[in-house]
């Protein structure tokens, strides 16, 4: 018997879509959401599309896509379309098509692969080159796994030297597709000069290219990026997309520094950066505690930030440290890990992992 019911969901969906409730916890929220998959969780997630911020809304649709059900696409399908939501929650639903690439989202992102808003647009075309890729050449190339768990808009770059990928990567006569792949290639590789080269990025080519390239900086989680992270965070003439992606990687690589700087832009003129450093230092907060902050929630809060949060194997050996502490047996995990989605796959390989050391 499945140790997570229908009313638990729901009732994760009513912290998520509760607006009197801190931000911070209604993340928290959909992350768990996201872990646990299924109907009722798409349901809980659909929701909560109508909130005014832009932030939660990119979110909700990012972490539809890396639930990977095609069961989402309606949803996604009609944010894509709305154009009263904000370029970056429109973004994030493009995205999460492609990562979903199922037959019929093939129609719907031709479309909007030409949308007035730039980030819409580019979002589909990269979408479709994904698509095409997956049919025609992604046996061909047979690529190892994704050391990060995440879904990636490209596949990375067959290429593996340094100095070729980051001059594909700064070429903006290059195609928008080959420049992802040099970035997820050099994202993989992780050496000093590959986090530099990515650095180098954060001011070359489109809004939606410096974005994902803060995005692939926060996934490394290394302080060698942080000057770079820094600067477009502080510039307030960067987009505001950018800025928050920015935010957000400084606050997975949580060191002090990082710390001061978020703390500044808390109350910044644009909502979605504010927004982003309240969320970031609550990551920083929860890299630096010793302590269980999330005690008081459901089990599966703590098991499922394992997969989202970085140094996942920090948190996954203290997510069984509480479990083991509540009497939760290696068994009853078992039970509820082992009929799950993907990333739930990913997340329990991480405990089979880690149980070990406990
Ligand atoms: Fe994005
Ligand atoms: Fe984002």
């Amino acid at each position: 018997m499945p140790v997570t019911t229908e009313g638990k969901i729901e009732a994760i969906g009513r912290v998520l879509n509760d607006q009197s409730r801190p931000l911070k916890e209604r993340f928290r929220a959909l992350f768990t959401l996201r872990n646990l998959g299924g109907p009722v969780a798409i349901k809980c997630i659909q929701q909560c599309f109508g909130d005014p911020s832009a932030l939660l809304k990119h979110e909700l649709a990012y972490c539809l896509g890396q639930m990977q059900d095609s069961r989402a696409v309606p949803v996604l399908i009609n944010i894509l379309k709305d154009k009263r939501q904000e370029p970056m929650v429109r973004h994030e639903a493009g995205e999460a098509l492609g990562a979903i690439a199922s037959k019929e989202v093939k129609e719907v992102l031709e479309k909007y692969a030409n949308d007035d808003v730039i980030e819409v647009a580019e979002t589909c075309q990269l979408a479709l080159g994904r698509i095409t890729w997956l049919t025609e050449l992604a046996a061909l190339e047979n690529l190892p796994e994704n050391p990060y768990a995440s879904v990636d808009p490209a596949p990375p770059s067959q290429e593996t030297d340094v100095s070729t990928l980051k001059r594909i990567l700064l070429d903006e006569n290059q195609s928008l597709f080959e420049r992802y792949r040099a970035m997820f290639s050099l994202r993989n590789l992780n050496t000093p000069e590959s986090i530099v080269a990515l650095g180098e990025g954060l001011k070359a080519g489109s809004a939606l290219f410096r974005h994902e390239v803060a995005f692939v900086l926060g996934q490394l989680q290394h302080d060698t990026s942080i000057p770079y992270l820094q600067e477009s965070l502080e510039d307030t003439a960067e987009n505001e997309m950018v800025r928050h992606e920015c935010a957000e990687a400084l606050g997975a690589i949580a060191s002090p520094v990082c710390f001061e700087i978020l703390k500044k832009y808390l109350e910044d003129e644009k909502r979605v950066v504010k927004e982003s450093c309240e969320i970031a230092l609550d990551m920083c907060e929860y890299e630096n505690s010793p302590e269980f902050q999330y005690a008081n929630t459901l089990l599966q809060v703590l098991l499922a930030t394992t997969v989202m949060l970085p140094q996942r194997h920090r948190k996954t050996r203290m997510a069984l440290l509480l479990a083991d502490g509540r009497g939760v047996s290696f068994e009853e995990l078992k039970l509820e890990y082992t009929s799950a989605n993907s990333l739930h796959q990913d997340c329990w390989k991480d405990l089979i992992e880690h149980w070990k050391y406990v």
